[in-house]
């Protein structure tokens, strides 16, 4: 019986997506997560999109492929993945004898619903013998249907490492499959599916900020439609985008992505100034709602009471693995961290 309640509980709280209990409002949250990192031999990994606080208390903050390599390297017993959910299952897929658990197991990502598992594997059947590579952003179910996976920071090369007779399908995101298509020259199948965020950036709104300062490079993620990458002076992963501005000569910078990578941006550059891209209506829509579902406090709950956490089946561990694993290989291969 006790036991029976235990695993209700556990549900009840997995599909919440957290305890909804009254936190004392006097606890010194930081000082409660330290604690528990060491208690339970736990790492805080972070993505750039995540709320200051949290990539402050964060062990690695990092894009994708970073998280992903530090996922499948930390000695720690439990993972708490400060990021949505398909980054928190690559690190169960990499690292499947730990634990990960999630602030909100409903940090979703519009890219990754964009591409249902049981559609795409009807779409694929369409184009036999074509490579399928696959944006990380997209669920376990997906990676078992790809060849090789693929963030921003390292898609150009995995779409090099294809040989120039073999068809190319790219899923989900049709914007930065259009991107490498470019750099690379290679057509490709592409999925219509794009990120909520990405998409609203305003080309309009942003030709105006340049006019205002003439001097400011304007910066992108590749997740950005063809019309505000045609205006950008750089384009590149968060990591990309944070190596730029560290290394470039400009005081100044329009930043087309989350507005989150503002956050490391100004902590390392802090002469600099940056100048979040607007969006095309008056909404916050440059955060990412899924990301900013997180919050210390519900980090501090998924940490104490190891809840929710990401499961998968051994053959959905088993599968998807090689389209991750051949992605790092890759990416090693590159020199790319
Ligand atoms: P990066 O891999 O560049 O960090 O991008 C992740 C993401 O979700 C962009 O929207
Ligand atoms: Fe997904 Fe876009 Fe949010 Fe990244 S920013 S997690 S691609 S919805």
């Amino acid at each position: 019986m006790e036991i029976e309640s235990t695993l209700k509980m556990e549900t009840d709280l997995a599909i919440k997506g957290y305890l909804d209990i009254e936190l004392d409002p006097e606890l010194d949250l930081i000082a409660e997560i330290n604690a528990l990192k060491k208690e339970k031999n736990a790492v805080i990994l972070a993505h750039y999109y995540q709320d200051p606080d949290i990539q402050d208390v964060a062990d690695f903050v990092g894009d994708s492929l970073q998280l992903s390599q530090e996922a499948a390297r930390t000695p720690a017993d439990m993972i708490a993945f400060a990021g949505v959910h398909f980054m928190a299952e690559t690190a169960k897929i990499l690292s499947p004898q730990k634990k990960v658990v999630i602030p909100d197991l409903k940090a979703g990502c519009s890219l990754s619903d964009s591409c249902p598992a049981p559609v795409f594997a009807k779409f694929k059947e369409q184009y036999p013998n074509h490579v399928v590579v696959s944006y990380v952003n997209c669920t376990a179910e997906l990676k078992t249907l790809t060849d090789i996976c693929c963030t921003s920071s390292n898609a150009v090369h995995v779409v090099n490492s294809i040989p120039l007779d073999r068809g190319i399908i790219f899923a989900p995101d049709k914007n930065l499959a259009a991107y490498i298509e470019k750099v690379t020259g290679r057509k490709m199948v592409k999925w219509d599916g794009a990120c909520m965020v990405h998409e609203i950036f305003s080309r309009e709104k942003i030709t105006k900020l340049k006019i205002k300062h003439p001097e400011a490079k304007i910066i992108a993620h590749p997740e950005c439609e063809e019309a505000v990458l045609a205006l950008s002076d750089y384009i590149g992963s968060t990591s990309g985008l944070l190596k730029f501005v560290q290394t470039n000569a400009a005081k100044s910078f329009i930043v087309a992505t989350e507005s989150g990578i503002l956050h490391q941006m100004q902590l390392k550059c802090p002469g600099k100034t940056f100048i979040p891209a607007p969006p095309n209506n008056l909404c916050a829509c440059n955060e990412c709602p899924h990301m900013k579902r997180n919050s210390l406090e519900k980090l501090y709950i998924c940490m104490k009471y190891e809840l929710p956490e990401v499961r998968l089946s051994e053959n959905v561990i088993r599968d998807a693995r090689k389209s991750i694993d051949r992605m790092l290989e890759i990416s090693a291969h590159a020199g790319l961290s």
